[in-house]
């Protein structure tokens, strides 16, 4: 017995019943391995059923079936979408997926009228437009937690618009800012996201419906009627498109990793920010871990699985990229692979946001950790630069210069540089007068940057009203 012997069934192995007509013999034993996605693709049954109640009205509107065949149709299908919901359904590999599944399912309750359904249609129409809708459904709920973890930054932000920390650039100490800017920063890397996906859902909202197998049918079918029926805009414009599109998928997987990317940068910065050496802020108990080992550990675990996960969702990026790549006009079997990386994709940013939003919400912040740490690193030395020029009409360079050089003597002696005298600062620049000392505090630099989009507090207050009008508004 060779391997090919293993894995064949006896020739007397039944033929699909729903496409078997020109078999001989049933698949072989690898086929049941390979072949069915009803594994995965029953997780968009309620969008399957309700692009078939919708086809079937179509079809009874259009004259293709009779009314009595089409009540029995819906019937079956909403008796269908019940028992699935419930858990009393049988599913079958053998059946191969979701659509056969369920018009087998339908044939045993409403008999030969069941073989009707399929009129004008094909499976290729029908899993473009089911995996569309759940899709859709996808956005609209991803939309709603980046609305929740936007919230959540926002309401930081009002209640740190004062709050002053170090800024950084290299991660080393650049100026001040308030903790309330940065966390505005956040509410509008994340409001792109919402864009993006947005945009998304705009584009892919055409139904496939209809475009049968790839070429459009005979029947006189009413694609308007059917797009309308599930909250399309219109009918996909060409039938060979409408199968063989899988762009919805790709854009929102790039949309996806870009916001898994943002939810990795923020992941990163709580991970440095918790740490005994930074101590800006506690994570909530509930998203923190201890040590089995070490009493005093508090693991920022949930932002350390946020930036990890960030790859499965830049993975099934890329895996969706690379199963379209080749693929010839119109439908392949290959796009059966559209659907694991998507649901694992989808499954995997949405447990990432709600951890994000968890920590965010529950964050507190250390704030006069923040302001010690800003007495290491010079930060209000472009403050002396700026008012070098503005005083004094020094040209930026030259007061850059100065500055270094003013900077080198305070680390020389350990000290800062609100700590070193007139007499030192002229020994470095003799018209430097008293008033210099006013720019060299910490408050006072962050007050200063009143430019449209910087840190002043009062512009961080009215930021954070500004954002609140622009995205908690509408739903
Ligand atoms: N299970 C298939 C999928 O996920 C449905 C479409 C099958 N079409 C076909 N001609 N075999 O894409």
């Amino acid at each position: 017995m060779n391997d090919s012997d293993q894995h064949t069934r006896p020739d007397t192995a039944p033929t699909s019943q729903i496409w078997g007509g020109r078999f001989n013999s049933g698949p072989d034993q690898v086929m049941d391995a390979i072949n069915p996605s009803i594994d995965f693709d029953r997780r968009f049954y309620a969008q399957d059923i309700a692009g078939s109640r919708a086809h079937a009205a179509m079809l009874v509107a259009a004259g293709i079936i009779s009314a009595a065949d089409g009540a029995a149709i819906d019937q079956g299908l909403a008796e269908i979408a019940d028992e699935i919901a419930n858990g009393s359904f049988v599913f079958s590999r053998a059946l191969e997926d979701i659509h056969m599944n369920v018009e087998a399912r339908l044939r045993e309750k409403i008999g030969d009228a069941a073989g009707r359904l399929h009129t004008g249609r094909s499976r290729n129409d029908q899993v473009a437009t089911d995996f569309r809708l759940w899709v859709r459904g996808a956005i609209d709920a991803i939309d709603g937690q980046l609305r929740d973890l936007q919230a959540a930054f926002i309401e930081q932000a009002e209640r740190h618009y004062a709050t002053v920390m170090p800024g950084f650039t290299h991660l080393q100490t650049a100026q001040p800012v308030t903790f309330g800017h940065h966390m505005l920063a956040y509410v509008e890397m994340f409001g792109r996201d919402r864009g993006r996906f947005a945009d998304a859902r705009r584009r892919l909202n055409q139904s496939p419906l209809g475009a049968a197998a790839l070429a459009g049918t005979s029947f006189p079918i009413d694609r308007d009627s059917t797009a309308a029926a599930l909250g399309f805009d219109g009918p996909a414009i060409n039938s060979l498109d409408a199968v063989s599109d899988r762009d919805f998928v790709i854009e929102f997987l790039a949309a996806a990793a870009l916001t898994s990317v943002h939810l990795s940068r923020l992941a990163e910065e709580l991970i440095i920010w918790t740490s005994a050496q930074f101590n800006y802020v506690r994570l909530p108990d509930g998203f923190t871990t201890g040590s089995s080992i070490m009493p005093q550990k508090r693991n920022a675990d949930a932002a350390e699985l946020v930036r990890g996960k960030t790859g499965r969702v830049i993975g099934a990026l890329n895996a969706l990229l690379v199963v379209v790549k080749g693929l010839p006009l119109a439908f392949n079997k290959d796009m059966q692979e559209d659907k694991e990386p998507l649901f694992d994709a989808a499954d995997t940013l949405s447990v990432c946001l709600a951890a994000s939003i968890g920590m965010i919400n529950g964050l507190t912040v250390n704030a006069p950790a923040m302001r010690a740490s800003l007495a290491a690193g010079f930060p209000t030395a472009t403050d002396l630069a700026d008012w070098l020029v503005r005083a004094l009409n020094m040209p930026f360079r030259d007061a850059h210069h100065v500055t270094g050089s003013l900077v080198k003597m305070a680390e020389d002696r350990g000290v800062d540089l609100a700590d070193l005298s007139l007499a030192d600062m002229q020994s470095v620049a003799p018209a430097i007068t008293e008033a210099v000392f006013a720019v060299l505090s910490v408050d006072a630099s962050v007050a200063s940057r009143t430019s449209f989009g910087g840190t002043a507090p009062e512009l961080v207050r009215a930021a954070a009203a500004a954002a609140r009008a622009r995205y908690m508004a509408s739903t």
